[in-house]
């Protein structure tokens, strides 16, 4: 068993923000940052086109950025969290500026901004087509310099511990559920720990890999939502699944896909259906530029009416300069797979990339659970409503984790007494595994994740509807009975785990998808194609 002041849950933007301002405040206090994977595995060192900042105030305006967030989010966001993320912003890239980020500048020294679906300046700050990798790279160099921040990689948080684990009866109910600490897997030694903290944060991710193609890599399967959802707690519009409409198209290849960036229409790419025809003139007056949601229907409708796996991408246009500095890991992935973008079109085609809903999170990041926060992907802060507007989600991953950190300090001085804190910790049991054994066959639970994937992008993907609906729900169902049987048996693994928590957050994704009787940003059910006038977030 361990005890820490502050229990961090992942190592993105996220949790490593959280975790440098905690250190830094408290010097005295343990930090300890956990995933289950590398210390970089992150979706935050895959994001590419980079963050939305208003920092040029001569062309923008936080008017303008927290209108363009609006209309993306379809009716759907918070409008003071809107402003809350865009106001506070630039205070937050430029802590990352010193914590030494760096941005692509001209050569006049002001910073090269880019532009992407929706936004209506040219406003993100970019490092060329890697800007997550480089923003990682920093946040995990300022955490090593950071003395009381202890990094653990290779553990996977299993449980959220609650009064559940100390003999009471919690429902979603229970006005005070209150958060101890985690059960996790250590990755190293298979044997599941304690981990105590007096204040946990949730800061573990997305959920892409519940579907067949994803821009997500191999660690974003939910694990966060699902772990508050089993301790009763809070979670919203978990139907809004953002899709990417560019994600390379490379037959044969399942899991993550490579994502072209917005920030190549942004710069003048072209969109073209498989008779050469640039088609987003046909769908919005905004073209290549409409918001996601728009340029992936579009895309899915294009490919249904001509019988094609893909459309183009056309930067024929480009000069080989252009593109290989603003782009130049784009240009050569595409040059692997034998596309030389100034004479060839990109194939691509939509792939789940982003989960606006989430851990249901006040304006200071709290959870509905006492003593654990919220922030990153995982969240549902209220920024993204129905649809996040490009580039947003880095941005509201910082301002959310100084805001739970600015809270945290408020919330020492009312944590629970060094006596109660281990009266409690004495009565949390060790995790009982006794009954269980190896399972018998890895097919048990590869196959069904294939069928759960197949289900969602089938049934749940862009375009849904109530039969396409209710199949779905009926055959996750089944696949969460078998893995429940399966669970219960067998000694765990993180494949295991992960199927656990996907079909959780699959079930939650069709079930509030079936709670929305209308059509609204990310979600289109083609029984109710128009708005309801009931303007709702559904929480579960
Ligand atoms: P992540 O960075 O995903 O980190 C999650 C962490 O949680 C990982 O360390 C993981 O190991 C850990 N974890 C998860 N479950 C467990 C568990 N059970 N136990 C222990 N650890 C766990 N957004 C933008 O704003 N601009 C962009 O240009 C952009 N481009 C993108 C491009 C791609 C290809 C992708 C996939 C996303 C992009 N996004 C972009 C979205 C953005 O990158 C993510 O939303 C953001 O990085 C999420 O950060 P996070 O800290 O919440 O989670
Ligand atoms: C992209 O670069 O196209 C992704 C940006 C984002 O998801 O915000």
């Amino acid at each position: 068993m361990r005890q820490t002041d502050f229990l961090v849950i992942g190592s993105g933007i996220a949790g490593l923000t959280y975790a440098l301002k905690v250190a830094s405040q408290f010097p005295d206090k343990k930090v300890l940052v956990m995933t289950k994977a590398t210390a970089d595995e992150t979706n935050t060192k895959y994001a590419q086109g980079g963050i939305a900042v208003v920092n040029d105030m001569e062309n923008d305006s936080f008017e303008k950025h927290i209108e363009d967030t609006l209309v993306a989010g379809d009716g759907l966001c918070n409008e003071k969290v809107v402003e809350i993320v865009v106001k506070e912003g630039p205070d937050r890239v430029q802590e990352i500026i010193d914590w030494g980020a760096q941005f692509d500048k001209e050569a006049d020294g002001d910073y090269k901004r880019g532009k992407e679906g929706g936004h209506s300046e040219f406003r993100i700050l970019h490092h060329k087509d890697v800007t997550g990798r480089e923003m990682e790279r920093a946040l995990i160099e300022a955490v090593g310099r950071q003395k009381n921040i202890e990094f653990i990689k290779h553990c996977f948080v299993v449980d959220i511990i609650t009064q559940h684990h100390l003999g009471f009866l919690v429902s979603k109910a229970t006005p005070d559920i209150e958060c101890y600490g985690v059960y996790v897997l250590n990755l190293e030694t298979n044997k599941i720990e304690k981990i105590l903290a007096r204040i946990t944060l949730l800061a573990t991710g997305g959920n892409g890999q519940v579907y067949r193609t994803t821009t997500n890599p191999s660690i974003a399967t939910g694990d966060g939502v699902a772990m508050l959802y089993r301790a009763k707690g809070r979670v919203e519009n978990m139907e809004f699944i953002q899709f990417h409409p560019t994600a390379l198209y490379e037959p044969g290849v399942r899991g993550q896909a490579f994502l072209i960036t917005e920030a190549v229409r942004g710069d003048g790419g072209i969109l073209r259906n498989k008779d050469g025809e640039a088609f987003m003139e046909r769908y919005d007056e905004r073209k290549d530029l409409a918001p996601r949601d728009i340029v992936a229907r579009a895309i899915d409708s294009e490919m249904k009416r001509t019988g094609t796996e893909h459309v183009w991408l056309d930067c024929r246009h480009f000069s080989k300069e252009k593109f290989t500095d603003h782009f130049p890991n784009i240009y050569e992935k595409c040059l692997s797979i034998g596309i030389d973008i100034t004479k060839h079109m990109i194939p691509v085609s939509p792939a789940a990339h982003y989960s606006c809903g989430g851990i249901k999170t006040d304006e200071w990041g709290r959870s509905s659970v006492k003593y654990l926060y919220a922030c990153g992907e995982c969240a549902s802060t209220g920024l993204h409503g129905a649809n996040r507007l490009a580039s947003n989600s880095l941005l509201e991953a910082m301002v959310f984790a100084h805001r739970c950190y600015m809270d945290s300090t408020v919330s020492m001085n009312e944590l629970l007494t060094d006596e109660r804190l281990a009266e409690i910790w004495k009565q949390i049991p060790d995790w009982n595994a006794r009954g269980t054994s190896e399972p018998r066959e890895m097919i048990l639970i590869t196959q069904s994740l294939k069928e759960l994937q197949q289900v969602m992008s089938d049934y749940v993907g862009i375009v849904r509807n109530d039969i396409r609906l209710q199949r779905a729900m009926r055959r996750i169902d089944l696949l969460w009975e078998e893995t429940e049987q399966l669970y219960q048996g067998s000694t765990l693994s993180p494949q295991l785990l992960e199927l656990r928590n996907m079909i959780t957050v699959g079930y939650l994704i069709v079930k509030s998808a079936t709670f929305r009787k209308e059509s609204r940003g990310l979600h289109f059910n083609t029984d109710y194609p128009g708005k309801s006038p009931l303007v709702q977030n559904i929480v579960l």
